[in-house]
């Protein structure tokens, strides 16, 4: 099934769009559980949900969980907990048991069963794994994806819910939610901006060139629920879609 693919003037739209469409989705449900990710836009979203919606989004019904962690203490400065407490978390009223950390300080591997055991007591079973209403990700230049990486690819098919992984250059260790639980959301959001991905974002969704070597080609939820949000310089080279 063809994704949706949606663009905008520039990162700051991109952030502005998602937030509409976040409000929109929070308004139809219940509980809802979300994995974030870091990365810069994201960052831009998470100021532009804390000066726009702190007041008006109702931030009891979210459940914030992450889609990958660095293997750091929550205060540092590259830790996405802290990166996302310092932008949105501190600013909105919003329940403590409601945002569950990867405690990106205690020993990878031990980590990673451990949260993984948390999402499965939170999370609603389908097809036999966990299911997100909602994952947002990002795309890196390399064509990664939460923290699975290309010299990683069997991480898509792991049957574990996270696994530790390795950024291929810092050697920064990571714990990241696999492919197959990702693939199983209900609903999945790409947000990607820059003229560096451009290259990437052509070849994944034309197929074309080094398209079978990145992470992120193969996040296709099996309920066709993929949005990719765009600015028009990651989308510049998309012939087909304008
Ligand atoms: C992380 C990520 C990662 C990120 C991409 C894109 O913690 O690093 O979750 O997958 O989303 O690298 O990051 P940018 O938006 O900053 O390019």
């Amino acid at each position: 099934m063809k994704p949706e693919i949606k663009i905008f003037s520039g990162p700051k739209e991109v952030a502005q769009q998602f937030a509409i469409f976040l409000a929109d989705f929070v308004l139809t449900r219940e509980k809802i559980t979300i994995a974030l990710s870091g990365g810069s836009t994201p960052k831009l979203l998470f100021d532009h949900l804390a000066s726009h919606y702190s007041k008006s989004m109702d931030w009891a019904k979210m459940h914030f969980f992450w889609g990958d962690e660095r293997c750091l203490p929550p205060d540092h400065s590259e830790s996405n907990y802290k990166m996302t407490s310092d932008h949105l978390l501190s600013k909105i009223e919003i329940p403590d048991e409601n945002i569950h950390r990867i405690k990106g300080e205690m020993e990878p591997q031990s980590e990673a069963d451990r949260y993984a055991a948390e999402i499965n007591d939170h999370l609603v079973d389908e097809n036999n794994l966990p299911r997100f209403d909602l994952i947002i990700l990002g795309m890196g230049e390399d064509g990664h994806t939460a923290s699975i990486f290309p010299h990683q690819m069997h991480l898509l098919k792991s049957e574990n819910i996270y696994e530790v992984s390795t950024h291929p250059e810092s050697g920064q260790k990571r714990i990241t939610l696999t492919g197959k639980v990702i693939n199983n959301a209900a609903q999945v959001v790409f947000l990607v901006t820059g003229k560096s991905k451009a290259e990437k974002m052509f070849e994944i969704l034309e197929q074309q060139g080094r398209w079978k070597d990145y992470p992120a080609t193969y996040i296709q939820p099996h309920n066709g629920n993929l949005i990719w949000f765009l600015d028009r310089t990651a989308a510049g080279k998309l012939d087909n879609f304008f």
